[in-house]
Protein backbone atom coordinates (compact mmCIF):
# COMPACT_ATOMS: atom_id res chain seq x y z
CA UNK A 1 0.00 0.00 0.00
CA UNK A 2 1.27 3.93 -0.45
CA UNK A 3 1.42 5.48 2.80
CA UNK A 4 3.30 8.83 4.18
CA UNK A 5 5.70 7.30 6.54
CA UNK A 6 9.16 8.61 7.99
CA UNK A 7 12.40 6.47 8.81
CA UNK A 8 13.40 8.73 11.37
CA UNK A 9 12.47 11.65 13.60
CA UNK A 10 13.66 15.26 11.81
CA UNK A 11 11.92 18.15 9.99
CA UNK A 12 9.06 18.01 6.98
CA UNK A 13 11.40 16.45 4.67
CA UNK A 14 12.01 13.31 6.31
CA UNK A 15 8.36 12.23 5.29
CA UNK A 16 8.36 9.56 2.33
CA UNK A 17 6.24 8.76 0.42
CA UNK A 18 5.81 5.16 -1.07
CA UNK A 19 4.69 1.55 -0.94
CA UNK A 20 4.88 -0.53 2.16
CA UNK A 21 3.75 -3.46 3.43
CA UNK A 22 0.15 -3.30 4.24
CA UNK A 23 -0.67 -3.70 7.81
CA UNK A 24 -2.24 -7.06 9.68
CA UNK A 25 -4.94 -6.73 11.89
CA UNK A 26 -5.39 -8.66 15.24
CA UNK A 27 -8.14 -10.60 16.55
CA UNK A 28 -9.81 -7.09 17.94
CA UNK A 29 -8.46 -5.14 15.53
CA UNK A 30 -10.33 -3.72 12.27
CA UNK A 31 -8.71 -3.02 8.75
CA UNK A 32 -9.89 0.36 7.47
CA UNK A 33 -9.84 1.40 3.55
CA UNK A 34 -8.26 4.95 4.32
CA UNK A 35 -10.49 7.58 2.32
CA UNK A 36 -8.55 10.68 4.17
CA UNK A 37 -6.69 11.62 6.88
CA UNK A 38 -5.63 15.46 8.20
CA UNK A 39 -2.36 16.91 9.53
CA UNK A 40 -2.55 18.02 12.82
CA UNK A 41 0.25 20.55 14.77
CA UNK A 42 0.89 17.36 16.86
CA UNK A 43 1.42 15.24 13.52
CA UNK A 44 4.55 17.74 13.25
CA UNK A 45 5.62 17.53 17.36
CA UNK A 46 5.35 13.51 17.09
CA UNK A 47 7.21 13.85 13.47
CA UNK A 48 9.94 16.03 14.96
CA UNK A 49 10.34 14.82 18.31
CA UNK A 50 9.06 17.44 20.19
CA UNK A 51 6.16 15.20 21.88
CA UNK A 52 8.05 12.06 22.87
CA UNK A 53 6.21 9.09 21.75
CA UNK A 54 7.24 5.05 21.30
CA UNK A 55 7.35 5.33 16.94
CA UNK A 56 8.21 1.96 15.08
CA UNK A 57 10.31 2.97 11.98
CA UNK A 58 9.07 2.67 9.15
CA UNK A 59 6.25 4.83 11.00
CA UNK A 60 3.27 5.95 8.65
CA UNK A 61 2.38 9.96 10.36
CA UNK A 62 -1.21 10.72 11.28
CA UNK A 63 -3.36 10.37 13.67
CA UNK A 64 -7.48 10.35 12.76
CA UNK A 65 -8.85 9.04 9.61
CA UNK A 66 -11.78 8.07 7.88
CA UNK A 67 -12.84 5.05 5.89
CA UNK A 68 -14.45 2.19 5.27
CA UNK A 69 -14.35 -1.22 7.21
CA UNK A 70 -12.02 -3.62 5.01
CA UNK A 71 -12.01 -6.56 7.54
CA UNK A 72 -13.02 -7.04 11.25
CA UNK A 73 -11.25 -9.44 13.51
CA UNK A 74 -13.08 -11.84 15.14
CA UNK A 75 -13.29 -10.64 18.24
CA UNK A 76 -14.70 -7.26 17.29
CA UNK A 77 -18.81 -6.99 17.52
CA UNK A 78 -20.46 -3.94 16.27
CA UNK A 79 -18.86 -3.31 12.52
CA UNK A 80 -18.94 -4.98 9.42
CA UNK A 81 -16.88 -4.76 6.22
CA UNK A 82 -18.55 -1.73 3.86
CA UNK A 83 -19.06 0.41 7.52
CA UNK A 84 -18.52 4.03 7.33
CA UNK A 85 -15.62 5.02 10.62
CA UNK A 86 -13.80 7.33 12.17
CA UNK A 87 -10.60 7.56 14.28
CA UNK A 88 -8.49 10.08 16.01
CA UNK A 89 -6.04 8.43 17.99
CA UNK A 90 -3.45 6.59 15.67
CA UNK A 91 -0.18 7.72 15.36
CA UNK A 92 1.31 8.24 18.73
CA UNK A 93 1.81 5.64 21.80
CA UNK A 94 3.26 2.73 19.88
CA UNK A 95 0.15 2.83 16.94
CA UNK A 96 0.79 3.25 13.33
CA UNK A 97 -0.47 6.36 11.79
CA UNK A 98 -3.55 7.04 9.36
CA UNK A 99 -1.86 8.34 6.58
CA UNK A 100 -2.39 5.00 4.33
CA UNK A 101 -4.70 3.66 2.14
CA UNK A 102 -4.97 1.59 4.66
CA UNK A 103 -4.60 1.17 8.31
CA UNK A 104 -4.93 -1.14 11.55
CA UNK A 105 -7.23 0.10 14.21
CA UNK A 106 -8.63 -1.09 17.58
CA UNK A 107 -12.11 -1.82 17.69
CA UNK A 108 -12.61 0.41 20.78
CA UNK A 109 -10.99 3.56 18.89
CA UNK A 110 -13.48 3.11 15.98
CA UNK A 111 -16.27 4.99 15.29
CA UNK A 112 -19.08 4.53 13.00
CA UNK A 113 -19.40 8.12 11.05
CA UNK A 114 -23.53 8.83 10.93
CA UNK A 115 -25.36 8.93 7.92
CA UNK A 116 -25.30 11.75 5.67
CA UNK A 117 -22.30 13.29 7.21
CA UNK A 118 -19.72 14.50 4.45
CA UNK A 119 -16.63 12.20 5.40
CA UNK A 120 -13.95 15.51 4.63
CA UNK A 121 -15.63 17.73 6.89
CA UNK A 122 -16.02 14.57 9.70
CA UNK A 123 -11.99 13.67 9.79
CA UNK A 124 -11.38 17.44 9.90
CA UNK A 125 -13.21 18.21 12.68
CA UNK A 126 -12.42 15.64 15.57
CA UNK A 127 -9.51 16.18 16.44
CA UNK A 128 -10.57 19.62 17.46
CA UNK A 129 -13.84 18.69 18.84
CA UNK A 130 -12.31 16.25 20.84
CA UNK A 131 -9.36 17.70 22.20
CA UNK A 132 -12.32 20.64 22.44
CA UNK A 133 -14.77 18.14 25.15
CA UNK A 134 -11.65 16.48 26.81
CA UNK A 135 -10.17 20.35 27.87
CA UNK A 136 -13.80 21.38 28.77
CA UNK A 137 -15.46 18.21 30.45
CA UNK A 138 -12.44 15.91 31.68
CA UNK A 139 -9.95 18.66 32.44
CA UNK A 140 -11.48 22.01 33.01
CA UNK A 141 -14.37 20.07 35.13
CA UNK A 142 -17.07 22.84 33.28
CA UNK A 143 -20.34 23.07 35.04
CA UNK A 144 -23.77 24.41 33.65
CA UNK A 145 -23.73 28.52 34.63
CA UNK A 146 -20.16 28.89 35.14
CA UNK A 147 -18.25 31.28 33.27
CA UNK A 148 -15.50 30.41 30.57
CA UNK A 149 -13.46 32.37 28.68
CA UNK A 150 -11.85 30.97 25.53
CA UNK A 151 -8.34 32.51 23.77
CA UNK A 152 -8.50 32.30 20.17
CA UNK A 153 -11.98 31.56 20.04
CA UNK A 154 -12.26 31.23 15.67
CA UNK A 155 -9.68 28.78 15.93
CA UNK A 156 -10.45 25.10 15.38
CA UNK A 157 -9.86 24.20 19.02
CA UNK A 158 -11.24 27.53 19.97
CA UNK A 159 -14.45 27.56 17.46
CA UNK A 160 -14.97 23.44 19.27
CA UNK A 161 -14.70 24.76 22.79
CA UNK A 162 -17.30 28.04 22.31
CA UNK A 163 -20.21 25.53 20.39
CA UNK A 164 -19.58 22.81 23.12
CA UNK A 165 -19.50 25.15 25.97
CA UNK A 166 -22.97 27.16 25.03
CA UNK A 167 -24.33 23.98 24.74
CA UNK A 168 -23.65 22.65 27.99
CA UNK A 169 -24.86 26.18 29.61
CA UNK A 170 -22.44 27.79 29.97
CA UNK A 171 -21.40 31.99 29.58
CA UNK A 172 -18.67 32.10 27.26
CA UNK A 173 -16.10 35.05 26.62
CA UNK A 174 -14.33 34.83 23.78
CA UNK A 175 -10.95 36.78 22.19
CA UNK A 176 -10.21 36.92 18.20
CA UNK A 177 -9.13 38.82 16.00
CA UNK A 178 -11.56 41.81 15.37
CA UNK A 179 -12.47 40.52 11.79
CA UNK A 180 -13.50 36.84 13.78
CA UNK A 181 -15.63 38.49 16.10
CA UNK A 182 -18.69 38.07 14.44
CA UNK A 183 -18.37 34.89 13.49
CA UNK A 184 -17.44 33.74 17.57
CA UNK A 185 -20.93 35.89 18.05
CA UNK A 186 -22.47 33.46 16.04
CA UNK A 187 -21.23 29.87 17.51
CA UNK A 188 -22.97 31.32 20.65
CA UNK A 189 -20.37 33.63 22.34
CA UNK A 190 -21.77 36.26 24.81
CA UNK A 191 -18.84 38.84 24.40
CA UNK A 192 -15.92 39.10 22.03
CA UNK A 193 -12.87 40.74 22.42
CA UNK A 194 -10.17 41.85 20.52
CA UNK A 195 -7.28 40.27 21.18
CA UNK A 196 -4.68 42.86 20.31
CA UNK A 197 -6.85 45.49 22.56
CA UNK A 198 -4.06 46.71 25.01
CA UNK A 199 -6.63 46.97 28.01
CA UNK A 200 -8.44 43.20 27.04
CA UNK A 201 -7.39 42.26 30.60
CA UNK A 202 -9.62 45.09 32.46
CA UNK A 203 -12.68 44.42 29.51
CA UNK A 204 -12.30 40.51 30.81
CA UNK A 205 -12.16 42.04 34.41
CA UNK A 206 -15.50 44.25 33.68
CA UNK A 207 -17.48 41.20 31.87
CA UNK A 208 -17.09 38.97 34.10
CA UNK A 209 -16.50 40.40 37.60
CA UNK A 210 -16.89 37.28 39.73
CA UNK A 211 -14.47 36.11 38.04
CA UNK A 212 -13.64 33.25 35.09
CA UNK A 213 -14.38 29.63 35.96
CA UNK A 214 -12.62 27.84 33.16
CA UNK A 215 -9.61 29.72 30.87
CA UNK A 216 -8.81 28.03 27.91
CA UNK A 217 -6.06 29.80 26.13
CA UNK A 218 -5.62 27.95 22.41
CA UNK A 219 -3.27 30.34 20.98
CA UNK A 220 -0.82 29.48 23.85
CA UNK A 221 0.67 32.60 25.04
CA UNK A 222 -0.12 31.68 28.45
CA UNK A 223 0.16 34.99 30.38
CA UNK A 224 -0.37 33.40 33.63
CA UNK A 225 0.56 36.18 35.34
CA UNK A 226 -2.43 38.09 34.06
CA UNK A 227 -5.09 35.21 33.59
CA UNK A 228 -4.65 33.71 37.43
CA UNK A 229 -5.43 37.12 38.19
CA UNK A 230 -9.05 37.16 36.42
CA UNK A 231 -10.40 33.85 37.91
CA UNK A 232 -12.19 32.85 40.14
CA UNK A 233 -12.40 31.33 43.32
CA UNK A 234 -11.72 27.59 42.58
CA UNK A 235 -11.22 28.58 38.96
CA UNK A 236 -8.94 26.78 36.56
CA UNK A 237 -6.88 27.34 33.43
CA UNK A 238 -6.60 24.57 31.38
CA UNK A 239 -3.15 24.53 29.33
CA UNK A 240 -3.28 23.13 26.22
CA UNK A 241 -0.75 24.77 23.64
CA UNK A 242 2.19 26.93 23.92
CA UNK A 243 4.74 24.31 24.49
CA UNK A 244 7.80 26.53 24.59
CA UNK A 245 6.07 29.02 26.43
CA UNK A 246 7.69 30.05 30.35
CA UNK A 247 4.94 31.81 32.33
CA UNK A 248 5.16 33.65 35.13
CA UNK A 249 2.68 32.40 37.80
CA UNK A 250 1.58 34.69 40.49
CA UNK A 251 1.93 31.73 43.88
CA UNK A 252 -0.09 33.67 46.13
CA UNK A 253 -3.13 34.78 43.84
CA UNK A 254 -3.39 31.38 43.01
CA UNK A 255 -3.25 29.41 45.99
CA UNK A 256 -5.22 31.79 47.91
CA UNK A 257 -8.04 31.47 46.04
CA UNK A 258 -8.22 27.64 45.17
CA UNK A 259 -7.34 28.23 42.06
CA UNK A 260 -6.04 25.62 39.54
CA UNK A 261 -3.34 25.23 36.80
CA UNK A 262 -3.40 21.93 34.76
CA UNK A 263 -1.83 20.74 31.71
CA UNK A 264 -3.23 18.68 29.27
CA UNK A 265 -3.19 17.12 25.98
CA UNK A 266 -5.22 14.67 23.80
CA UNK A 267 -2.50 12.30 23.60
CA UNK A 268 -3.10 10.60 27.05
CA UNK A 269 -6.78 10.11 26.65
CA UNK A 270 -7.42 6.64 27.70
CA UNK A 271 -9.51 4.43 25.15
CA UNK A 272 -13.11 5.28 27.32
CA UNK A 273 -12.86 9.30 27.51
CA UNK A 274 -11.90 9.69 23.37
CA UNK A 275 -14.47 7.14 23.30
CA UNK A 276 -17.23 9.51 25.17
CA UNK A 277 -16.05 12.53 23.26
CA UNK A 278 -16.85 10.90 20.34
CA UNK A 279 -20.02 10.11 21.42
CA UNK A 280 -20.59 13.50 21.62
CA UNK A 281 -19.00 14.65 18.56
CA UNK A 282 -21.63 12.04 16.87
CA UNK A 283 -24.11 13.97 17.84
CA UNK A 284 -23.10 17.34 17.01
CA UNK A 285 -22.50 16.00 13.59
CA UNK A 286 -25.89 14.75 13.04
CA UNK A 287 -27.30 18.19 14.62
CA UNK A 288 -25.08 19.49 11.53
CA UNK A 289 -23.99 22.03 14.35
CA UNK A 290 -20.00 21.03 14.07
CA UNK A 291 -18.17 21.84 11.11
CA UNK A 292 -14.31 23.47 10.37
CA UNK A 293 -14.41 26.82 9.19
CA UNK A 294 -12.19 26.04 6.41
CA UNK A 295 -10.40 23.10 4.62
CA UNK A 296 -7.54 22.77 2.56
CA UNK A 297 -7.53 19.36 0.70
CA UNK A 298 -4.64 17.85 -0.80
CA UNK A 299 -3.71 14.12 -2.17
CA UNK A 300 -1.86 12.08 0.51
CA UNK A 301 1.70 12.07 -1.89
CA UNK A 302 1.67 16.03 -0.14
CA UNK A 303 2.21 14.97 3.27
CA UNK A 304 5.30 16.39 3.64
CA UNK A 305 4.69 19.76 1.97
CA UNK A 306 1.78 20.24 3.80
CA UNK A 307 3.85 19.23 7.43
CA UNK A 308 5.80 22.06 6.03
CA UNK A 309 3.32 24.84 5.48
CA UNK A 310 1.98 23.93 8.89
CA UNK A 311 5.03 24.63 10.38
CA UNK A 312 5.24 27.87 8.92
CA UNK A 313 2.10 29.11 9.84
CA UNK A 314 0.45 29.34 6.45
CA UNK A 315 -2.59 27.04 7.71
CA UNK A 316 -3.72 28.97 10.42
CA UNK A 317 -7.15 28.56 11.36
CA UNK A 318 -7.82 25.95 8.36
CA UNK A 319 -7.97 21.96 8.26
CA UNK A 320 -5.76 20.07 6.48
CA UNK A 321 -7.23 16.97 5.00
CA UNK A 322 -4.93 14.92 3.14
CA UNK A 323 -7.03 12.32 0.73
CA UNK A 324 -5.79 8.70 -1.04
CA UNK A 325 -7.22 7.28 -4.14
CA UNK A 326 -10.19 6.05 -3.08
CA UNK A 327 -13.22 8.08 -3.15
CA UNK A 328 -16.42 8.50 -0.66
CA UNK A 329 -18.35 6.54 -3.49
CA UNK A 330 -16.28 3.33 -3.27
N1 LIG B 1 -3.38 19.91 24.07
C1 LIG B 1 -3.95 19.26 23.06
O1 LIG B 1 -4.34 18.10 23.17
C2 LIG B 1 -4.14 19.95 21.74
C3 LIG B 1 -4.93 19.38 20.73
C4 LIG B 1 -5.14 20.10 19.55
C5 LIG B 1 -4.49 21.32 19.35
N2 LIG B 1 -3.69 21.80 20.33
C6 LIG B 1 -3.00 23.08 20.17
O2 LIG B 1 -3.98 24.10 20.16
C7 LIG B 1 -3.45 25.22 19.47
C8 LIG B 1 -4.53 25.80 18.58
O3 LIG B 1 -4.76 24.94 17.49
P1 LIG B 1 -5.81 25.37 16.39
O4 LIG B 1 -5.78 24.33 15.35
O5 LIG B 1 -7.09 25.75 17.04
O6 LIG B 1 -5.12 26.72 15.83
P2 LIG B 1 -5.78 27.85 14.97
O7 LIG B 1 -6.97 27.31 14.25
O8 LIG B 1 -4.69 28.51 14.21
O9 LIG B 1 -6.36 28.88 16.07
C9 LIG B 1 -5.57 29.77 16.77
C10 LIG B 1 -6.40 31.04 16.95
O10 LIG B 1 -5.75 31.87 17.91
C11 LIG B 1 -5.87 33.20 17.47
N3 LIG B 1 -4.84 34.01 18.12
C12 LIG B 1 -3.59 34.30 17.69
N4 LIG B 1 -2.96 35.07 18.62
C13 LIG B 1 -3.83 35.24 19.63
C14 LIG B 1 -3.77 35.94 20.88
N5 LIG B 1 -2.68 36.61 21.26
N6 LIG B 1 -4.85 35.90 21.69
C15 LIG B 1 -5.97 35.23 21.33
N7 LIG B 1 -6.09 34.57 20.16
C16 LIG B 1 -5.03 34.58 19.32
C17 LIG B 1 -5.72 33.11 15.97
O11 LIG B 1 -6.24 34.27 15.37
P3 LIG B 1 -5.49 34.98 14.11
O12 LIG B 1 -6.04 34.26 12.91
O13 LIG B 1 -5.93 36.38 14.23
O14 LIG B 1 -4.01 34.78 14.25
C18 LIG B 1 -6.54 31.85 15.66
O15 LIG B 1 -7.92 32.16 15.46
C19 LIG B 1 -2.19 24.74 18.74
O16 LIG B 1 -1.06 25.22 19.45
C20 LIG B 1 -2.26 23.23 18.86
O17 LIG B 1 -0.97 22.64 18.91
C21 LIG B 1 -3.51 21.17 21.52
Amino acid sequence: MRAAYIEELGPADVIRYGEIAAPRPGPTDVLVDVLATTVNPVDTFVRSGLFPTHVDFPFVVGRDLVGTVAQAGPGVTGLRAGDRVWCNSLGHGGRQGAAAEQAVVAADRLYRLPEGVDPYAAVAAVHPAATAYLALFVHGRLHVGETLLVAGAAGNVGSALVTMAVRAGARVLATAGSRDAQYCAELGAAEVFDYRDPDLAEQIRGAAPSGIDLYLDTAGVNDLETTVGLLARRGRVVLLAGARTRPVLPAGALYMNDRSVVGFVISHATPDELAEAAAYINDLFRQGVLSPRGIEVFPLSAAADVHARMEKGELRGRRAVLCTDVTAGD
